[in-house]
């Protein structure tokens, strides 16, 4: 389980407008990624939705893995209607007509595209769109399915959300995409913060160095803080901000659960930020069984191991910074 390798993404977008969208919205935003496909994340957004309604909060899920949306049949609703898409090409004006009902009091779907749109083709103002309107939805919670990827869509997605999380499984194809995906968070978020703009050559530097160069992220800090400690201390406060949260799934022996705490010191070393360990889920049948029958996991297998896992990870989750 080593450090993310090589070079980081390039990152040379401007300054972005849509993640200071964050500060002022009633709804709580959870957003679910991870950076790999296949890993478990609309199962983790749909049965995280379920036990926050069930616990009595409005929950809107929204499936935004656009070109692969699916999260409609980890909820166990067929097809929606109405999409992501009519509300982005303005055939349906007001966002609360997306909301799908589901079989659960409290918990609504609104579904991703169902035509070729994919994240990566998001514009700018669509994204900037979908943010704006998530407090007329009027929920407690809105949970975020991600999709695989790093682009700077998804990127900003998990930005802007009040939890980040992420799912991996304990393997070393998705543990290695999973620092992928934390780099890139990393880089985007302190590229996307006007106050560090000044010192944007220097995050490039350190984010694209090689473990050979014996220079990290974390590194970074200490440097800018000796040439200017002022800049230091913001680039501080923003990696302060930065504090993922981690769900192993797929978990199979105490050597697959103790992966989350090896992954949480790698990160505090290399990166210098606190990747939150939250949980794990067992592997279990039980899941493609639910899957198979297009029912909501919860509803199913009320009984099942996995139900007490994401019991403990939701009361968690509700308890984290
Ligand atoms: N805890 C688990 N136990 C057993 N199978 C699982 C578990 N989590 C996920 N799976 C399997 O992995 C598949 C992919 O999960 P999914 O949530 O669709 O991944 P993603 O949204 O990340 O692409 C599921 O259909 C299921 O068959
Ligand atoms: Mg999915």
């Amino acid at each position: 389980m080593n450090p993310p390798m090589g070079k980081g993404s390039s990152m040379e977008a401007p300054f972005d407008v849509t993640v200071k969208l964050g500060a002022q919205r009633r709804c709580k935003i959870w957003a679910i990624g991870g950076g790999k496909g296949g890993v478990g994340k609309s199962l983790v957004t749909a049965n995280l939705s379920i036990c926050l309604a069930l616990m009595g909060h409005k929950v809107v899920a929204i499936d935004l893995d656009l070109g692969g949306a699916n999260l409609h049949t980890c909820l166990g609703v067929s097809i929606p209607d109405k999409t992501l898409s009519d509300f982005l090409n303005k055939k349906v004006s007001n966002p609360c007509d997306l909301m799908t009902r589901t079989a659960i009091q409290n918990l609504t779907l609104i579904s991703g595209a169902q035509d070729d749109m994919g994240i990566a083709n998001l514009k700018q103002m669509h994204k900037a769109k979908i943010l704006s309107h998530l407090d007329d939805l009027g929920a407690d919670f809105v949970l975020f399915d991600l999709g695989a990827g790093t682009t700077f869509n998804t990127l900003d997605f998990f930005i802007v959300a009040d939890q980040g999380i992420l799912i991996t499984l304990p393997e070393p194809t998705s543990i290695e995409n999973t620092y992928r995906f934390i780099k890139s968070v990393f880089h985007r978020k302190l590229k996307l913060a006007e106050e560090l703009l000044e010192i944007g050559p220097l995050i490039d530097k350190a984010m694209n160095a090689r473990i050979s160069d014996n220079s990290t992220p974390a590194d970074l800090v200490h440097r800018v803080i000796e040439i200017n400690p002022q800049i230091g201390q913001k680039l501080q406060y923003e990696i302060n901000k930065l504090t993922p949260k981690l769900i192993l799934n797929q978990v199979r022996t105490q050597a697959d659960v103790d992966i989350g705490h090896s992954m949480r010191i790698i990160c505090r070393k290399y990166f210098g930020i606190e990747l939150e360990y939250t949980g794990h889920l067992d592997y279990d049948a039980t899941v493609w069984q639910s899957v198979k029958k297009r029912r909501p996991l919860l509803l199913e297998f009320p009984n099942s191991g996995l139900v007490h896992n994401f019991d403990r990870i939701v009361h968690k989750l509700l308890g984290a910074r």
